[in-house]
């Protein structure tokens, strides 16, 4: 059976850090506000030059490089994103002709936080599918760019950066010790779109727009979400809380990745952590978040990583696999 083994893995940041103190001076908040609420420490906004596009490449050239691979060894690229550099063509194009790569095909998946969930649920099904052996999935964002700085309830919140990895297909036992994307479990509802929107778009109002969030209300679903959508993950693997080594979640806010990691049953120490560090990168964060983990040698080869996320929509969902 073909699996989706992850094979390599990349991050790019914006060189300016803001930290919540540095904030304060604008906006009318306190570091001792977000970091209560949020766990948010400091976020990275990009500057002069920085796009969605040139944060993607930077991170897809990383993931090539830990793969020991070139732009002439994939065979797709998908780019999760909700920021991206123009309304079309997608960032996925432009970071392919960026990368210097000319066959095969790219596009976005837009389904803003959960669209790194998503974008590998879709290269795992084009690979299981036999349309690619190698796809690069790259989870890039420049939220501070349709933030509305005037709106202390929602810019203190945010952050720009970009992830990548290398799947590629392996061929696996076809069973749950295999290697790579185990199971993938995704969800939307468009009955709660209001609740976490940009108020703008070339179809309504021709213009880019800003980011509007009702945050208690988005809190109040996120936690019963993510833990019903991880209960499915297990129900099709016959995994439990207990065989999972790391849970690298999306990175919108401390307090929902505590509950829903307590309501689940998993300990604290297996929670990859780094909302304190970027923000919620939306798309971004999973990729930025996995890669850190990685890199340090915390998750190891034959690992069950579990991956989650929920977002505007709502979109939520769900990745089981084994590194
Ligand atoms: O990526 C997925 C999408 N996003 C999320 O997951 C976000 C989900 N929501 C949240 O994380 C939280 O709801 C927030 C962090 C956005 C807000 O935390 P909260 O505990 O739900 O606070 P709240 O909205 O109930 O606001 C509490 C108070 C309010 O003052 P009053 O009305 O009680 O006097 C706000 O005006 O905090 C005030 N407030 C602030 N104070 C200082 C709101 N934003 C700020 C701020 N600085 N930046």
């Amino acid at each position: 059976m073909i699996r989706s083994v992850v094979r390599g893995f990349g991050t790019a940041l914006p060189k300016r850090v803001v930290t919540n103190a540095e904030l304060e001076k604008t906006v009318d908040t306190s570091d001792e506000w977000i970091v209560q609420r949020t766990g948010i420490r400091q976020r990275y906004i990009a500057g002069e030059g920085e796009t969605t596009a040139s944060l993607g490449e930077a991170a897809g050239r990383a993931a090539l490089e830990k793969a020991g691979l070139t732009a002439a060894d994939i065979d797709v690229i998908i780019v999760a994103t909700s920021t991206p550099d123009n309304t079309f063509p997608a960032t996925a194009v432009n970071i392919q002709n960026r990368l210097g790569m000319h066959h095969g095909f790219a596009f976005d998946v837009q389904a803003v936080c959960s669209g790194f969930v998503y974008a590998v649920t879709t290269a795992d099904a084009y690979i299981r599918g036999g349309l690619a052996k190698r796809v690069l999935v790259i989870g890039a964002e420049t939220f501070s760019r349709i933030l509305d700085w005037t709106d202390r309830t929602t810019c203190v919140l945010f952050g720009d950066g970009a992830g990548a990895i290398v799947l590629e297909a392996q061929e696996g036992a076809g069973t749950t010790a295999d290697r790579g994307v185990l199971t993938a479990q995704l969800r939307s509802d468009g009955a709660h779109r209001e609740k976490l929107y940009v108020d703008g778009g070339p179809s309504t109002t021709g213009t880019v727009g800003h980011l509007r969030m009702e945050g208690r209300e988005v809190f109040k679903h996120a936690v019963g979400m993510i833990t019903d959508v991880i209960v499915s993950a297990f129900d099709a693997t016959g995994f439990t809380a207990d065989d999972v080594d790391w849970l690298v979640p999306h990175q919108a806010n401390k307090r929902i990745i505590d509950g829903s990691a307590r309501k689940l049953g998993i300990p604290e120490e297996k929670v990859v952590i780094t909302v304190d560090l970027h923000g919620n990168t939306s798309a971004a964060s999973i990729p930025l978040a996995l890669a850190a983990a990685a890199e340090d040698g915390r998750i190891k080869q034959g690992d069950l990583v579990l991956l989650e996320a929920m977002g505007g929509g709502f979109t939520w969902g769900a990745v089981l696999l084994r590194w």
